[in-house]
């Protein structure tokens, strides 16, 4: 891959915003089976677990090929452990590096990683001129219109591309407003006139047509909380019926299995089988059912007793 891979690709630039807990390897296998066009992004890793605990974070890390152009995206906030990172995922066979900048969570943010790096802004271009100039990958940076405001986020972009990014992608929310707020994109398009790089929207993107009006004038957009049980959020259109579903939630179980084992991945697979059935006629009642499911043949049966109790529920109300 080269440094122009996201001056390279066909606008609009349309990606799975990267999500801790949501965007791992199966997920991202799913949305790429519905539509093979888009970007991912790995959860966040810690750049520090991967130069000091590497096999671990490695397994995290783990994708499949059919997942390329797959992004890594790491946090932290040493140079040192940032340059190792970016060795491990190059060598991996990523397709990018991208640095989080955005992540608000407690924890992160006490640790002075994250959107804290919004704060720091010599360290934010110390770890992207480190990262830059020690791989032959894109280098890419996911944060958030800013602290309390949007006010500094033109002066901040600059300087993320004089340290050497390719990309940035703006979450158009603040620190302070994290995810329930509406996004306030004026602020993007204000960046994207002002540099050369380019630029992707995030942030309350519910379809793709939203994605084309709200990021139009930029050079794409990722989709975040909208894909949770809900895939085919990039291909445009839901199959109607549940049992047209299935296919892909099957496909989705048996990706995680296959990278986690059935322990974790049937716990894993609950959290996405309820947001799957989420507004299915009927499905309320197998909600304790898909909380408890221990292997794919719990799946398979729970997903066919839901596509029949949706026949049941179409045949009874046109009656
Ligand atoms: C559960 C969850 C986990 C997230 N994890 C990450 C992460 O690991 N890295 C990151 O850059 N952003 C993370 N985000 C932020 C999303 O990438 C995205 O910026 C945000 O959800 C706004 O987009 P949306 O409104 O389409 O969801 C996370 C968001 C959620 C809801």
């Amino acid at each position: 891959m080269t440094k122009d891979f996201w001056k390279q690709l066909p606008r609009p630039i349309i990606g799975l915003a990267p999500m801790d807990g949501y965007s791992d390897s199966a997920f991202r296998r799913v949305c790429k089976q519905v539509n093979p066009a888009i970007v991912t992004v790995t959860e966040f890793t810690s750049a520090d677990g991967l130069h000091f605990s590497t096999t671990a974070l490695m397994r995290k890390l783990a994708f499949h090929a059919s997942e390329q152009p797959v992004i890594a995206q790491i946090f932290g906030k040493r140079v040192e452990t940032f340059i190792t990172a970016t060795k491990v995922c190059e060598d991996m066979g990523f397709s990018g590096i991208d640095i989080n900048m955005g992540c608000p969570a407690k924890k992160v943010v006490r640790s002075e990683h994250g959107v804290a790096l919004r704060k720091n802004r010599d360290l934010a271009c110390q770890l992207i001129e480190a990262v830059a100039t020690n791989t032959r990958l894109p280098v890419s940076v996911k944060t958030r219109l800013g602290w309390t405001s949007g006010d500094d986020l033109v002066d901040f972009g600059v300087a993320v591309q004089n340290a050497g990014a390719d990309m940035i992608c703006i979450h158009a929310r603040t620190y302070q407003e994290p995810y329930k707020v509406a996004p306030q994109y004026d602020r993007v398009y204000a960046l994207k006139k002002a540099i050369t790089i380019p630029v992707i929207g995030n942030g309350g993107i519910e379809s793709l047509a939203q994605g084309h009006a709200y990021c139009g004038d930029l050079d794409g957009f990722y989709i975040g909380q909208a894909s949770f049980g809900n895939p085919w959020v990039f291909a445009g259109e839901k199959p109607q019926r549940f049992r047209d579903r299935i296919p892909i939630i099957d496909q989705h179980a048996q990706y995680l299995f296959e990278a986690k084992g059935g322990y974790v991945g049937s716990r894993e697979i609950r959290k996405h089988l309820l947001a799957y059935v989420k507004g299915i006629p009927g499905a309320r009642s197998f909600k304790a059912a898909l909380s408890q499911v221990e292997s794919l043949s719990d799946i398979q049966t729970a997903l066919r007793q839901i596509a029949e109790t949706e026949d049941y529920y179409e045949t009874h109300s046109t009656l």
